[in-house]
């Protein structure tokens, strides 16, 4: 199935007719492919899931395109961004239209359908907006966090669940709430791993986000548990492309202040939120999709 669904986006980029265009596309790496095989799972047996999917992926992947833009991040799923091989402007021109691709065939699905998934990308550029607004100054303010993740991350996830049970007419409320928890988590985990990993394994630059100003779940607890000696030297590090020593003063102190683990524990009890919204709606497969996302690796 994830097979058509990326036959599917390969021509709907195609529908375009430009060679040019063709030819950036397939310099983009599939990624993980998370939104698509919820949406899979759920409407597995309506005519237009691997539509849907691919949209919903072709969507994803213009985010990315534009977010590697605003982050300054020149990897990608393991390969050199877009912008770092060809600049700023081609990547935001090839998102644009990976965006209207997308919505162009989102047109055709139901309007229920097409509502959900549009307005949740009104609420992950807003989520975007925010992140840069938030990254100007150091905060420590969880709730904004919250808000910031939720509209960035989360509502595109959330709908992609809600979206796939309005394809097939199913109560879309316990996919909503699931979907945003997992959303929720998935963002958190992110955060986490930016941290924890090195950036061979997450394919994307590691220990990045502080650096870009990202004051991430991770920082916040860790600002929170340390005393007023330490929290001067974080303070100092906000916005700073790290030594190999301040690098290694963030990493022990992440792990000896319990920051990582407070926030892996925030991570898995969004998690079990999630499971617990699904439990009665008898879809298989969904609280594998809750595992295998909190214990990922990149
Ligand atoms: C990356 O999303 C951006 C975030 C929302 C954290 P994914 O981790 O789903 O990226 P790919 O599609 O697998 O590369
Ligand atoms: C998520 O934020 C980006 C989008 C929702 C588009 P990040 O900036 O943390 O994503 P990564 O880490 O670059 O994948
Ligand atoms: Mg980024
Ligand atoms: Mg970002
Ligand atoms: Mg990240």
């Amino acid at each position: 199935m994830l097979e058509l669904v990326e036959k599917t986006m390969r021509e709907i980029v195609a529908s375009l007719d430009d060679a040019r265009v063709c030819s950036l596309y397939e310099g983009v790496p599939s990624g993980k492919r998370l939104r698509a095989k919820l949406i899979l799972k759920i409407a597995s047996t309506h005519p237009d899931a691997v539509k849907l999917a691919a949209i919903v992926e072709l969507i994803h992947a213009a985010s990315l395109l534009h977010d590697d833009v605003i982050d300054d991040a020149l990897t990608r799923r393991g390969v050199d961004s877009i912008n770092a091989r060809f600049g700023n402007k081609t990547a935001i021109m090839l998102g644009d239209i990976l965006y209207s691709k997308g919505f162009f065939e989102l047109c055709a699905l139901p309007s229920s359908v097409a509502q959900t998934i549009s307005n949740a990308v009104a609420l992950l550029s807003l989520g975007e907006l925010q992140d840069v607004e938030l990254a100007q100054r150091f905060h420590h303010d969880k709730a904004t966090y919250d808000q910031m993740i939720y509209n960035k991350t989360a509502s595109l996830i959330e709908a992609s669940a809600k979206a796939a049970a309005q394809l097939v007419g199913k109560p879309w409320e316990p996919f909503a709430t699931y979907g945003r928890n997992l959303g929720l988590a998935f963002q958190i985990v992110d955060d986490i791993l930016d941290i924890t990993q090195d950036s061979q394994t997450l394919g994307k630059p590691a220990l990045n986000d502080f650096a870009e100003g990202k004051t991430t779940l991770p920082y916040l607890y860790m600002y929170e548990a340390l005393n007023t000696e330490d929290k001067a030297m974080l303070l100092s590090l906000f916005g700073v492309v790290l030594s190999p020593s301040q690098a290694a003063w963030i990493h022990e102190k992440m792990h000896t202040s319990g920051a990582l683990s407070r926030s892996i524990a925030h991570a898995k009890r969004l998690g079990k939120e999630a499971l617990d919204a699904i439990g009665e709606t008898g879809v298989e497969g969904l609280d594998k999709v809750v595992i295998q996302m909190i214990e990922r690796e990149f």
